[in-house]
């Protein structure tokens, strides 16, 4: 178990009825204060930034179905107050330490009704923002209910700007919008088709991660965490009064939740700064997660990882044995079946594991290896997979001894097409069988309608199944990357074999749609990212699909250098190094920056950030004296000044600079980069240009 350093002041007051409303609360460094009051026997909350309103007078509560009493007039049952001030270490993560510090207010509540039901409110203010959730104790009047719906709302009260995607509670794989909350219907009749399995829901509702920013400059961003046992959140705005109210995701029969008493709901979280960095910087949603809940980690180990992958969303290879399911003749209209070859063969497997060895990564993802993909794209089949049976061309257990004889793990892949009943019935077997091989590492995906039929996939019973995989996995000793799950909520906190997730827009829409707009990567780590690593799967090198496909438009909107730059501004503890093999060996000096760059930090420093424009951020690699910056831009060029200032006093350090070429951009010239040498020292400023939608890398190592 982690050791904390504890230093907690602990002082709590009963009291009864008695004390004067509202009950204020400050963050411990005084600038973010909280309000809480009744008004009428209705619980709301307010939230201040530096004097300035957040949140005006917002909603707290539920309403529980066929119990219409629940919350009818409450008042303070017991209030308690304390603080906190601690440490405590990540297994893996972006810095090596994080300080837990927050004061603590605890409200229970008593409803007047004849048979009176209690619940409680737990505020924890930190310096970089709120969380509260709710706690149904254990109580007489309110054992086993239905939540009807949450009540919380976020009153921004202004139309501010947003960063957002649309409520949808089937997936997150849509391009972000950037708007007035006043204009988010408008925008979002505009959409991408190329989604595959999207329920939208009609009207202004987002999704969260929500990114805000108010006219005087305060940057709110809203989510939730340790999503457990509880349809995640979307928020539905009220477009004049800017009064966004939570709306979770029902299930078959249009319930939300299935609650014992005594529960706890996730928390929702309010990131507050005046300052963009700050918001990339806050580490409030892992410290309202659990600690970790593994006692021997020593498996788990954050890495880069090549793969049987790209070749398919290219269709120059297939998942299916018979040679006709790519992800490019499925996305470009539906129909056409054109015969190509099979990737994962045995041949072709033994290919990636030689090129993971010989440039020190440490997985060799391999999709298509079982039995199955004849049969999965959009049928809502409940039987698919059986996650063990290899197709004839692919020696599963030869190839696994193969990977780990040169200290690789084949990362066995679980495409499950949203059939999580069959997954269920199946997962024992298919970890046992992993076990066996000697892989520990799997990458799951739910594409599809999901079967228990009409569940969604952000509905409870399937954060249950998602969380269910991950334990399951955990006790197989085996790491997890999922694709299509619900959105992250910081569990990796608690179950660090949880390595990451997509559950956002990856770089392979780039392949077959009409992709990622250049401003892409520069929002996500102010939207989905604030939940949890993605797995983006960056280091594309040849941009246009023209390369492969004869005269076809798809292109990843990126310059090279950009490309680089990811593996530092997207946060991973496993990153995909995406491109061909070929690719890379033509193109060994950029190349090096992939070989080189972390996964793990012991120290984190956004220099520089602001939503859909641009970021740069340091990184320093775990236990070393050397650091990674990347840096990139939106569809504008910029000249970024790196201040090098964090870098040790007195130290001189080798810098390698990996950036685009002066006629560079993402869409006439996105291969050109340029690569240059210099020595630098604490107190160096550097320029540096950017393309548009370029970037640039840095390598920097004490000397
Ligand atoms: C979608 C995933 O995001 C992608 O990575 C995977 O290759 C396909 N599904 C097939 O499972
Ligand atoms: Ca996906």
């Amino acid at each position: 178990m982690k050791k904390f350093i504890l230093t907690t002041l602990l002082f709590s007051l009963l009291l009864c009825f008695a004390f004067a409303e509202p009950i204020n609360l400050k963050s411990p460094d005084g600038l973010i204060s909280l309000s809480f009051d009744l008004n009428n026997g209705n619980p709301t909350y307010g939230l201040n930034y530096k004097g300035k309103p957040v949140l005006e007078p917002s909603v707290l509560g539920f309403k529980l179905k066929d119990i219409n009493d629940f919350g009818n007039k409450f008042s303070i049952e017991k209030s308690e107050s304390k603080s906190v001030n601690e440490t405590w270490n990540p297994t893996w993560g972006e810095v090596k330490t994080i300080r837990n510090q927050y004061n603590e207010l605890t409200v229970t509540l008593k409803d007047n009704a004849p048979k009176a039901h209690l619940i409680t409110i737990t505020f924890r203010l930190f310096n970089d923002g709120l969380g509260f959730r709710y706690t149904f104790p254990e109580q007489e009047n309110l054992q086993h209910f239905i939540v009807e719906n949450e009540l919380t709302s976020f009153n921004l009260n202004d139309d501010h700007k947003i960063w957002w995607i649309p409520g949808d509670f089937d997936t997150n794989e849509y391009a972000y919008y950037t708007s007035k909350i006043s204009e988010i219907v408008s925008m979002a009749k505009k959409r991408d088709g190329a989604i595959f399995t999207a329920t939208p829901i009609e009207g202004a509702f987002v999704q969260t991660p929500l990114m805000a920013k108010s006219k005087e400059g305060i940057y709110i961003n809203i989510h939730e965490a340790a999503l457990v046992n509880y349809p995640c959140m979307d928020i539905k705005f009220d477009v004049n009064s800017f009064e966004g109210t939570t709306t979770l995701a029902s299930d078959a029969v249009g319930n939300k939740a299935y609650i014992r008493a005594p529960f706890q709901t996730p928390w929702r979280t309010i990131v507050v700064s005046d300052d963009a960095r700050k918001i990339l910087e806050s580490k409030l949603i892992l410290n309202l997660n659990e600690p970790s809940k593994i006692s021997d980690e020593s498996w788990i180990k954050p890495m880069k990882y090549v793969g049987i992958w790209l070749e398919m969303h290219l269709g120059v290879s297939t998942w299916d044995y018979a040679g006709s399911q790519s992800a490019s003749d499925a996305g470009s209209d539906g129909k056409t079946v054109k015969k190509t070859k099979h990737g994962a063969t045995t041949e072709n497997t033994k290919k990636y594991i030689d090129f993971a060895s010989a440039n020190g990564f440490g997985g060799v993802l391999v999709e298509g290896w079982n039995t199955g993909w004849e049969d999965w794209f959009g049928k809502w089949k409940e039987d698919v997979f059986d996650f063990v049976t290899p197709y004839p061309d692919f020696d599963v257990k030869g190839l696994n001894q193969y990977a780990r004889s040169k200290g690789i793990t084949i990362i066995t892949h679980h495409e499950t097409s949203g059939s999580a009943t069959n997954y269920e019935r199946w997962m024992d077997t298919a970890y046992r069988q992993m076990n066996a091989y000697g892989s520990n590492a799997l990458k799951s995906g739910y594409v599809g309608k999901i079967i228990p039929r009409g569940e969604y996939h952000d509905g409870q019973w399937m954060v249950n199944h998602y969380n269910r995989a991950i334990t399951k996995a955990a006790n197989h000793q085996i790491m997890v990357v999922a694709h299509e799950p619900v959105r992250p909520t910081g569990l990796h906190r608690t179950y660090p074999n949880f390595m990451a997730a997509e559950a956002a827009r990856g770089q392979e829409f780039n392949f077959w749609s009409e992709g990622n707009p250049p401003e892409h990567e520069t929002i996500l780590p102010f939207t989905r990212i604030m939940g949890g690593p993605m797995d983006y799967t960056p280091g594309m090198f040849k941009i246009k699909k023209s390369y492969y496909v004869p005269g076809a438009i798809e292109q990843v909107h990126t310059t090279l250098a950009k490309q680089l730059a990811l593996y530092v501004t997207l946060y991973s503890p496993v990153q995909m190094v995406t491109d061909l093999p070929e690719n890379y060996q033509a193109k060994q000096d950029a190349f090096q920056f992939i070989k080189d760059v972390a996964v793990d930090w012991d120290d984190t420093k956004v220099l520089l950030a602001e939503p859909g424009e641009y970021i740069v951020t340091a990184r320093k690699a775990k236990n070393t004296n050397n650091w990674f910056i990347g840096g990139i831009s939106d569809e504008n060029e910029r000249e970024m000044t790196v201040d090098f200032s964090f870098l040790d006093k007195g130290k001189k350090y080798e810098l390698i600079v990996y950036k685009d070429a002066v006629d560079a951009s993402w869409d006439n010239n996105p291969e050109a980069y340029k690569i240059e040498k210099m020595v630098v020292n604490q107190k160096t400023k550097l320029k540096v240009k950017i393309a548009r939608g370029g970037g640039f890398a840095m390598s920097v190592k004490m000397q």
